[in-house]
């Protein structure tokens, strides 16, 4: 039974596009025995093992709570199969909400036992806020939902001065995590001077560092990694009452249970899986964000479709590696049935990052180009061009197979399809024969855009160990030269706009110019575009542009109409 039923919720896809209810009601509602779950459309609501949320006994008897709880560590979006004396039970989780005392006082071996300690400081009464953000589109959809929490804490935000300053950080590079010991510096000092600032610290370096960055700054209050984003409203409680807080511990992440407070009134960030099981040699994030965790097909398409019902234009779907997507789930879902989903909410455009070349499937190709709102963009970072250095960096594929997918792009989707790539040049033992295939690579493929990093050695890496670092001035060098060759590349692509008329979705002003009336928006396969018109009118709208102006990463021209 239970096969027959993941059998039929697998064809998601159809299920959600057609009728708009989700996969799993639809089979309650068309194949359960029992009439109170056909009417529910199988929902029973919350479960609690011990305490007394528990279903009535018609629905899901309390014998199949603790059968369901006995198969192991739950997980969102899990079919599983119970039997009690009132028959089968299919049933779905659909989240999970673990008590988050209990995950932060384990003792973890990074912990070496539990994340709170007493003392008194931070802001016992605090009102406003500031919120500092760093780091990759993750980190900024983290910080709108950490501005819900901060919000719902009863906290405005604030410029200047503020109660409790959060900062969202990054540890790509060690630039980036500089970063953060920058900004802290005065913060730090108020405090140390009598002023009860709440520091507050989320995001990579805050789950790299741990405890640690308790010890190196001692004035931080609260320690939170990506995991624990939703929880900072019921973390602060507890920094108010004087606690000195780290948490880092892996956690399952339960849904959001507010919507967050979005940066922008047409295009919201939407994260479809968080983590990354990659082991690539040079790379924090599987370390500082931890193992993969897909969101369920549900708890995207509810978001996309509020985002929709309120004006949203565009979405972009996010995942450090999105080619991933779904295969935690159980039944097993993948990203191109995602993406047939995402289209079917009826958005006017859908974009995601980043793929992986590794794991990149010919039906995302095929769901680019057959449906209406994807758009023709891929990022599909290369790295290098190195065979060697590829294998050395484990990226799991070629400099040949790597051209294979970009000529598949360009069957398939045409050559107008815009290709954007990442590059790290200088990664330990790179000779100078190897780097030459990095720009073999830029030559054949042209990319629309192009991040050009120099190696930074990262902490709990094996890049980092490796004893062939190449020298300061060499990664300077080669930077510079694949960004000359970059630039060359993106004017040739800027180029075949000329003269056409193109759909661009407008993001807002052109913050370069002083100048009121220059519009700014992209194509849709990520080109940025400037025209003259009334910003505030045309805003969030999708209007026609004759492109007259190429320039290497971006277009000027003259609008034609609004769509
Ligand atoms: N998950 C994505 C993005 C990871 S971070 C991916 O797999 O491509 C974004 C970019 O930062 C990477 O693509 C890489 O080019 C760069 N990067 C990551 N670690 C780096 C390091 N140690 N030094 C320099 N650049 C790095
Ligand atoms: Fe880092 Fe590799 Fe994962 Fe990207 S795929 S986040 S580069 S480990
Ligand atoms: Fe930085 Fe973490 Fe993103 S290290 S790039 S903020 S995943």
């Amino acid at each position: 039974m239970v096969d027959v039923v993941l059998d039929m919720i697998k064809d998601v896809g159809r299920w959600e596009v057609d009728s708009g209810k989700d996969a799993f009601s639809q089979v309650a509602e068309s194949i359960s025995v029992c009439d109170e779950t056909r009417e529910k459309g199988g929902s029973v609501g919350w479960v609690d093992r011990f305490g007394s949320e528990r279903p009535t006994d018609a629905v899901f008897p309390a014998s199949g709570v603790d059968l369901l709880y006995g198969k192991g560590l739950l997980k969102p979006g899990d079919v599983h199969n119970v039997e009690t004396s009132a028959g089968f039970h299919v049933v779905q989780v659909l989240d999970v909400q673990t008590d988050l005392r209990s995950s932060i006082r384990q003792p973890s071996p990074k912990l070496k036992g539990g994340g709170y300690s007493t003392r008194t400081s931070g802001n016992e009464n605090p009102t406003t806020y500031t919120l500092q953000t760093n780091g990759c589109q993750m980190n900024v959809a983290d910080s709108e939902r950490l501005r819900t929490q901060l919000q719902s804490s009863g906290l405005s935000e604030v410029e200047k001065k503020p109660d409790v300053v959060v900062v969202n950080t990054c540890s790509i590079r060690d630039h980036a995590e500089q970063k953060l010991y920058d900004y802290l510096g005065p913060f730090a000092k108020r405090k140390r001077e009598g002023d009860p600032v709440t520091i507050v610290v989320t995001g990579c370096v805050a789950q790299q560092e741990g405890e640690s960055l308790i010890r190196r700054v001692p004035e931080v209050d609260l320690v939170v990694g990506p995991q624990y984003i939703n929880r900072v409203g019921d973390l602060l409680e507890d920094v108010k009452n004087g606690y000195q807080i780290v948490a880092t511990d892996p956690t399952l992440i339960s849904e959001d249970q507010a919507r967050p407070v979005r940066d922008d009134p047409f295009r919201a960030w939407v994260p479809v899986i968080n983590g990354c099981n990659e082991h690539c040699s040079y790379c924090v994030v599987p370390n500082t964000r931890g193992v993969e965790q897909s969101r369920t097909l549900n708890a995207i398409v509810g978001e996309m479709r509020d985002l929709k019902e309120n004006g949203y234009k565009e979405i972009t779907l996010l995942g450090q590696n999105i080619d991933a997507y779904g295969r935690d789930l159980k039944p097993k879902s993948n990203f191109a049935d995602l993406l047939k989903v995402a289209d079917g909410v009826g958005l006017d455009r859908v974009r995601y990052v980043t793929s992986h070349p590794r794991y990149f499937s010919d039906k995302v190709v095929d769901a680019v180009r057959d449906l209406k709102s994807v758009c023709e963009q891929f990022h599909l970072p290369p790295q290098a061009g190195s065979d060697s250095v590829l294998s050395n960096m484990r990226r799991g594929y070629t400099f040949d197979s790597y051209m294979r997918i970009v000529r598949r792009i360009k069957d398939r989707c045409g050559d107008d399809a815009g290709i954007t790539g990442d590059i790290i040049v200088g990664f330990p033992g790179e000779t100078e024969e190897d780097f030459q295939r990095t720009l073999d690579l830029l030559e054949a493929v042209k990319y629309d855009n192009l991040n050009a990093f120099a190696y930074s050695p990262r902490p709990y890496t094996d890049a980092a160990l490796a004893s062939e670092q190449v020298d300061e001035d060499v990664k300077a060098d080669r930077l510079q030269r694949v960004q000359r060759l970059a630039v060359k590349h993106g004017m040739e692509r800027s180029e075949r706009y000329l003269g056409r008329e193109v759909e661009v979705l407008v993001e807002g002003r052109n913050k370069k110019v002083t100048q009121e009336e220059e519009c700014m928006g992209k194509t849709r396969q990520g080109r940025q575009v400037f025209f003259e018109g009334d910003v505030d009118e045309l805003i969030g709208k999708l209007v026609f542009v004759k492109i007259d102006e190429a320039r290497p990463w971006s277009l000027r021209g003259t609008l034609v109409n609004v769509k």
